[in-house]
């Protein structure tokens, strides 16, 4: 397996100050001794670094519109490289506005995707009904074809292409929606397992009817969206949006790890680590090295454990 690691230090998505220092804490957690040492080539392209626009006022009551703008463009971009290199890519947020261009980016290189959302929230509200006016509640909006109609013009924008179906995409871990968003969910008819699905078929289940519904026709390759709130935050504390009643550790895993399992995996994103929430340092510890096991799992990594493929007995 080959990887390409993208650091989206970005957090103006969102309000709260500290998430666009989750990707040095992730890799400072071991990410990449840990992908090395269970065989994936992987190559590190760094942070981006972003422009910060003059006069980024509110457009309605959208905040940083021309931040968020500017800042997607350029992981686009960085994304479609990663995959031109033929790497799985991975992107390291950063709050969740950057799924935007890391969905756009990715299908950009390799065309239609299937999408798993994995997170407390739905992410799905438009420019229109956002309730807080952060973008990073409305990241999968943008994205969607069948709300394409729906979504204004905004500065910094215009490059924003809909490249998802409603009918590729299904989300796990749902917990706390907005009225619009379930409405608009419902109205499309997304495929959703929110914890109540989780709770009623459990983990395994609701990964083989994920993977069973995505792969009906044909096997497109995966995009999968991890916002680390979709843990409990017991577990994952240190984040900006913390919503009781999450997937535990071993939900979260098996998630990643039936995802690898398919083959199918070919971009990753992991958002929402914000190391300067959580009360402790063992808040901030716990949650960085859940998105570090997390992301192993996502690459190969197996609880059962694993060896290379020439392993030899002494
Ligand atoms: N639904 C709320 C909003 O629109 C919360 C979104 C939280 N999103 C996240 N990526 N943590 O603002
Ligand atoms: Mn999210
Ligand atoms: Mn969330």
């Amino acid at each position: 397996r080959s990887v390409g690691i993208i650091g989206a230090p970005f957090s103006k998505g969102q309000p709260r100050r500290g998430v666009d220092r989750g990707p040095d804490a992730i890799r400072a957690a071991g990410l990449l001794h840990g992908l090395h040492e269970q065989g994936c080539a992987v190559k590190d392209y760094g942070n981006l670094t972003f422009e910060e626009p003059p006069d980024d006022e509110p457009v309605g009551r959208v905040k940083h519109v021309r931040a968020v703008g500017s800042a997607n463009q350029r992981l686009s971009e960085a994304v479609q490289a990663v995959k031109l290199d033929g790497r799985v890519s991975l992107m390291l947020g950063g709050d969740h506005s950057l799924a935007i261009g890391s969905i756009h980016g990715h299908a950009a290189a390799v065309g239609q995707l299937a999408v798993v959302w994995v997170d407390a929230h739905a992410d799905v509200n438009t420019p229109l009904t956002t309730p807080t006016g952060n973008i990073h509640g409305q990241s999968m909006s943008f994205l969607l074809h069948e709300l394409h109609s729906k979504i204004p013009i905004l500065p910094n924008f215009s490059w924003v292409k809909p490249c998802v179906s409603a009918k590729d995409l299904v989300y796990i871990g749902l917990r706390d929606l907005d009225p619009a968003e379930h409405y608009t969910l419902k109205l499309l008819g997304v495929k959703l397992f929110s914890m109540t699905e989780v709770d009623r078929l459990g983990v395994a289940r609701v990964m083989e009817e994920t993977c069973d519904y995505l792969c009906a026709k044909a096997k497109k390759p995966i995009h999968l969206s991890y916002d680390i709130d979709a843990i409990d935050p017991a577990v994952t504390p240190a984040t900006g949006t913390p919503a009781v009643g999450g997937l535990s550790y071993r939900e979260g895993l098996y998630i990643a790890e039936h995802l690898c399992q398919t083959g199918l995996l070919s971009g990753v994103d992991l958002v929402e680590v914000n190391p300067l929430r959580g009360r402790t340092k063992d808040d901030v510890r716990s949650t960085v090295s859940t998105a570090v096991d997390l992301l192993l799992a996502c690459f190969g990594r197996l609880r059962e454990g694993n060896h290379p493929p020439d392993y030899v007995l002494p």
